[in-house]
């Protein structure tokens, strides 16, 4: 849906300061359907590339290519992109209702239109009750999601939200994440930066991730952790404290109660499994050990 190609931003502030490569040709995909999560530490380029996406700042060098399903010329396609910046402004004095209001006629939505996506988008992300308040007085979170609503009354066919998540309470990120599931399955492509790795790993297919500039990664989530995988596994079972299995395990954590936590790999595992039931001990569980996106990140590929 969007191809991101080959693409190099230098940025030159003034005749005196060095230039600066904020994005070194960065190439990504961003396929019909998907949900797409843009990770990066804070200064890595995520912004700069969502701008030059939406043609607010041009590229160096590269190109940015949109499939025909979003349209022909950049007005169409345009039309079928809702955005998100990463500090949207808000008009204090404004209702939340005349905000979107004002909104809506900018994507040239008539009044009825824009009723009818109010009514049916504004219980959905729980804002309902205050569509006659002054946007002033709503919290980080109900502004997040008031902004949210008002990139897709247009009907877009993509999202492109820049940090929708950053500077939320824990329970206003779930419930921005959950109107992001719930507009994702009404069949928009979603995408949207984060600098945080759990918050995309929760609900996103895919992940683009960049660093300083430079893309680390394309693909999908699941393919990210198969390849993170170590296949060891986790044995908890409760045994005395002064057991010491014969086979010795890669790691091994006390807990309370005698309770003892063994990470031992594939192929000793029924070995190791064998001695505790033996004995006679309580095995509580066996778990593959599953790595989160993070620990892929930081360990395995050494170069988040
Ligand atoms: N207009 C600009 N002039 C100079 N440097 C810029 C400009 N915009 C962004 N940068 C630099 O480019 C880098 C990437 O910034 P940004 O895309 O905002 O990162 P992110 O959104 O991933 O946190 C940063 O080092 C930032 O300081
Ligand atoms: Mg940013």
């Amino acid at each position: 849906m969007i191809k991101f190609t080959n693409v190099t931003k230098i940025f030159k502030s003034d005749i005196l300061s060095q230039p600066f490569t904020a994005l070194d040709h960065v190439s990504f995909n961003v396929p019909e359907g998907s949900m797409v999560g843009f990770l990066g530490a804070n200064g890595a380029g995520k912004t700069t590339s969502l701008k030059i996406i939406m043609d607010f700042i041009r590229p160096t060098e590269g190109e940015v290519l949109f499939s025909n399903s979003l349209g022909k010329n950049k007005l169409e396609i345009f039309k079928n992109i809702g955005f998100l910046p990463e500090r949207p402004y808000f008009y204090p004095t404004l209702s939340g209702l005349d905000f979107l209001k004002f909104m809506g006629k900018l994507s040239g939505l008539s009044l009825n239109q824009i009723n009818d996506e109010v009514k049916k988008w504004a219980p959905i992300f729980k804002i309902e009750f205050a569509l006659n308040r002054e946007l002033k007085t709503y919290s980080k979170g109900m502004l997040q999601r008031i902004g949210f609503l008002a990139t897709i009354m247009h009907h877009p066919k993509i999202i492109i939200l820049d940090e929708p998540l950053s500077g939320l309470d824990p329970i206003g990120r779930k419930e921005l994440k959950d109107v992001i599931i719930q507009v994702h399955k009404e069949g928009k492509t979603v995408f949207f930066s984060s600098h945080i790795i759990p918050d995309v790993e929760e609900i996103c297919d895919r992940v683009i991730f960049l660093k300083e500039g430079k893309l680390v990664y394309d693909g999908s989530v699941n393919s990210l952790m198969q390849s993170g995988k170590t296949q060891d596994f986790y044995i908890s079972a409760h045994v005395p404290p002064d057991f010491v299995p014969h086979i010795k395990p890669k790691e091994s954590i006390k807990f309370p109660d005698d309770l003892q936590k063994f990470l031992v790999s594939p192929e000793l595992k029924n070995e190791f499994l064998s001695e505790l039931i033996t004995n006679q001990f309580n095995v509580v569980s066996v778990e593959m050990q599953k790595p989160s996106l993070e620990e892929i990140f930081y360990k395995t590929r050494g170069q988040a």
